[in-house]
């Protein structure tokens, strides 16, 4: 039958331009490569890997049974404990109203890209997802370029320059997206930056899309600051359970609306799209994350212990790369780096790598380092960048998390953690630093 009719046909636009997500494409690659048997060092995903703390787990055990579709914006109890949460840890006043939750906070990003305004202003370089969700949604994406010497923060006057280009061409920029803790960069806004982005929007009637996901894993000492707690009338802070307590799996995401009628508008948006395409989050997982928002301070201290071990891991990869007279901005929150090789172009030339793709692929290739181009961050192709996440080193199968746990609880001791229990990180800074070397002397 198939022979006289042929494959079935439908037409290409609504694939055209649609590239697979950089990091899970790696990841599926390393995993090839782990199946035949080859070592590969993986700072190329960043997933949060500790084991799911033990109460929550219980909850969503005592839970299986919740098989019912639930509220689309989540059940109301959860809404109330997430606002108190917010409120404890970041002084946002949040009424349960303002809180809906979703399948992950990507899921919540897309949602919320396809309901707000026309065009998006992202700095570059911006975590992968943003610009390709633009793309599906069919809308254009002004970036904005910021530099290593001043931390990555946006320059309000190059901010103001692009929204400025993009009008007089008729475009029409209004959602600025901001993150931090930053992926790929590892900063974190500092608290005068974060007034000044949000005046600046305030005063341009921009809305803020604010990823928060990275909140709970800040590891410097400047607190972490929402631009909702300047301007909540034109923000929406996303957050989840993916990093801090590394339950990404579970996929569960919040945004937290702006009060008022542009918070109401968006709900209903949101409540339209997710009644027609999740429904809601999986009910045994809304009641697990009653547990994870709720006031428990073992919980609350598992967040911390995660954090430091999460600090102490991404700052060895820091040092080392510092070290090996790497150009790299200090990370302060989550588990990023992202150095740059610039500075070794010539000699890199002569190797035949002349983009950030190709310098991936050459430690992939000859130092089995696994890392992540800057392109697939926005980054232009000949800018030398990689970001390197430390979280799935050392705790690659469940053995090895909970026995880092477990060490870590006994001894927090920073060098000795390292020393005694992360051979793959050490190993994976020994060959950045032969890398280099090798670039140096050969
Ligand atoms: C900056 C950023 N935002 C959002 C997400 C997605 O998180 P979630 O698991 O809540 O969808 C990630 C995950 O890698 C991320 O790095």
């Amino acid at each position: 039958m198939t022979d006289r009719y042929g494959p079935p046909r439908f037409s290409r636009s609504g694939l055209r331009g649609l590239k697979p997500s950089a990091t899970l494409s790696l990841n599926d690659r390393v995993r090839e490569m782990w199946g035949l048997g080859l070592d590969v060092y993986h700072l190329g995903f960043g997933e949060s890997r500790f084991p799911v703390h033990p109460k929550i787990a219980e909850a969503l055990r005592a839970n299986v049974h919740q098989r019912s579709y639930l509220p689309a914006m989540g059940i109301w109890e959860l809404r109330e404990t997430i606002a108190g949460f917010y409120h404890r840890k970041f002084r946002m006043d949040v009424s349960p109203d303002q809180v809906v939750t979703g399948p992950g906070s990507k899921s919540l990003l897309y949602a919320l890209v396809l309901a707000l305004g026309e065009e998006l202003i992202l700095p570059q370089p911006s975590w992968v997802s943003y610009a390709s969700q633009a793309h599906m949604v069919g809308k254009p994406v002004n970036w904005v370029p910021t530099r290593p010497d001043r931390d990555y923060v946006l320059d309000i006057g190059d901010l103001l320059r692009v929204m400025e280009d993009s009008r007089d061409n008729w475009g029409n920029p209004e959602v600025l997206v901001l993150n931090s803790p930053n992926n790929p960069t590892g900063t974190m806004l500092s608290p005068d930056a974060v007034r000044a982005l949000a005046e600046f929007a305030r005063e341009q009637r921009l809305m803020v899309l604010s990823d928060e996901i990275y909140a709970l894993t800040a590891h410097c000492q400047v607190p972490h600051v929402s631009p909702a707690q300047h301007y909540p009338e034109g923000t929406v802070a996303l957050g989840g359970l993916s990093k801090h307590l590394s339950l990404g799996g579970w996929r569960f995401g919040l945004a937290i609306l702006p009060p008022g009628p542009a918070g109401e508008a968006l709900r209903q948006a949101l409540g339209c799209i997710a009644g027609s395409i999740w429904s809601c989050v999986a009910a045994p997982v809304q009641y697990a994350a009653l547990v994870a928002y709720s006031d428990d301070p073992d919980v609350d201290n598992y967040i911390d212990q995660c954090t430091r071990m999460h600090s102490i891991r991404t700052h060895y990869l820091y040092q080392g790369l510092v070290e090996a007279g790497v150009p790299c901005v200090e990370p302060s929150g989550g588990f990023y780096v992202f150095p740059s090789f610039d500075r070794w172009k010539d000699p890199l030339a002569e190797r035949d790598v002349h983009t950030a793709d190709d310098l991936a692929m050459y430690l992939l290739e000859n130092y089995q380092l696994a890392t992540l181009p800057g392109s697939a961050f926005g980054c232009p192709p000949e800018e030398l960048c990689l970001r390197l996440s430390s979280s799935y080193l050392d705790t690659e199968s469940e053995e090895k998390v909970a026995s880092l746990v477990e060490v870590f609880t006994q001894d927090p001791d920073p060098a000795r953690f390292i020393e005694n229990h992360h051979p793959q990180t050490r190993e994976a800074t020994t060959r950045i630093a032969e890398f280099v070397a090798d670039l140096r002397y050969e």
